[in-house]
């Protein structure tokens, strides 16, 4: 995490996770309080802009922010001005003029909350170099603005800017699904087995298999960053056509036999077919996909007796994960949704709350 945005989970580090998580531990117990609510952010504002659909992000997100007493902003783009041809940099400037400290942003495209983190700062660079009652942090899109002549990066957001957090870009990262799902790994191991890392967010040691749509999903490219900086190792199960054309780089293994991975994995993690980022045949059926890497009921008997389930969802019952196995004691699917509360909460706080730095 730099000071300012959440782009990508790389760039967090170990130290950084570690911070989020625990911070995290914090949150889950103020969620479970009669009225589960404090005033960290009271006075910011934080605005949810997908341009994607989502449930759980979008909502969890929104959730976090208000548990947090910070003001909601939900932009819906469906029925934004972006439909009478304004472009995406003078919406985001002119939504940063009406006061937004942070950004929540989900887009099809990669690399599109980094852009937009770029044209905040160029605006709030700006905005500087024209000092009070200067051209404002808007780039010119309104004057609003500038007009408290605060002098600094922008005259709304004062002089850090306003944060970007990637709330999933394309089939390039989904940084805060990744802390949840190692918040849940580690601490559903303790609570279930009792184990009790001196480092809390430590996954070392851990076989974690990947198992799906590999090639198109920024969820796996999040969690095997977040999975192997904590130290467990990550199996990739996907057939040829759904992993990516290079694994250069990765600190993966590749195995395309989903029975023996599955009998030694102490955490089995399932993708959906993303098929609105497919834009050709990558299998002969889905019949024969389920057959052959789906966690079928027959296959979940292979599990150890430790092993996890998990899913970031939308799940397909059926295709990727039977139903029966969704819901069975193996699987912490839902467990995953509420600690993202948390875990969000913890961003959040992080970026706005404490301005502290999050990692080295
Ligand atoms: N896991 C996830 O990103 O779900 P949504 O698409 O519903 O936000």
């Amino acid at each position: 995490m730099t000071p300012q945005h959440l782009l990508s989970v790389a760039d967090l580090g170990p130290e950084g996770i570690d911070e989020v998580l625990r911070l995290a531990d914090t949150f889950v117990e103020v969620g479970r309080r009669p009225i589960p609510r404090v005033p960290a952010l009271r006075g910011k504002t934080v605005a949810s802009a997908f341009f994607e659909d989502s449930t759980r992000t979008r909502l969890s997100f929104e959730a976090a922010a208000k548990r947090l007493s910070a003001d909601v902003m939900t932009f819906t783009s469906s029925s934004s001005s972006l439909n009478k041809g304004e472009s995406l940099r003078d919406t985001v400037l002119t939504l940063e003029a009406m006061g937004v400290d942070a950004f929540v942003i989900r887009h099809s495209c990669a690399g599109v909350p980094a852009q937009v983190a770029g044209w905040l700062e160029s605006a709030g660079a700006a905005s500087a170099a024209a000092g009070p009652g200067g051209a404002g942090g808007t780039g010119g899109t309104s004057g609003t603005s500038g007009a408290g002549g605060a002098g600094g990066a922008s005259a709304v957001t004062g002089p850090r800017g306003a944060s970007v957090l990637n709330a999933g870009d394309g089939a390039h990262e989904h940084p805060t699904q990744a802390l949840l799902d190692c918040f849940t790994i580690s601490r559903e191991r303790e609570r279930r087995f009792g184990h009790s890392p001196a480092r809390p967010a430590v996954l070392s040691g851990l076989r974690i298999a990947i198992v799906g749509d590999i090639r198109h999903s920024r969820v796996a490219r999040s969690n095997v960053i977040a999975f192997s900086t904590l130290g467990a190792s990550v199996t990739l199960v996907a057939p040829p056509t759904l992993l990516p054309p290079s694994l250069c780089g990765w600190p993966v293994e590749v195995s395309h036999d989903m029975d023996g991975v599955v009998a030694k994995s102490d955490v089995v993690y399932l993708l959906r077919l993303q098929s609105e980022r497919m834009n050709e045949q990558f299998l002969p059926s889905l019949r024969e996909y389920t057959a052959t890497f789906g966690l079928t009921a027959e296959r979940a008997r292979l599990l150890g007796p430790s092993a996890l389930v998990m899913h970031p969802g939308p799940v397909r019952r059926g295709i990727e994960i039977a139903a029966e196995v969704a819901d069975s004691p193996c699987s912490v699917i839902t467990t995953q949704v509420a600690n993202g509360v948390a875990v969000r909460m913890a961003v959040l706080y992080l970026l706005l709350g404490s301005g502290a730095q999050v990692g080295a």
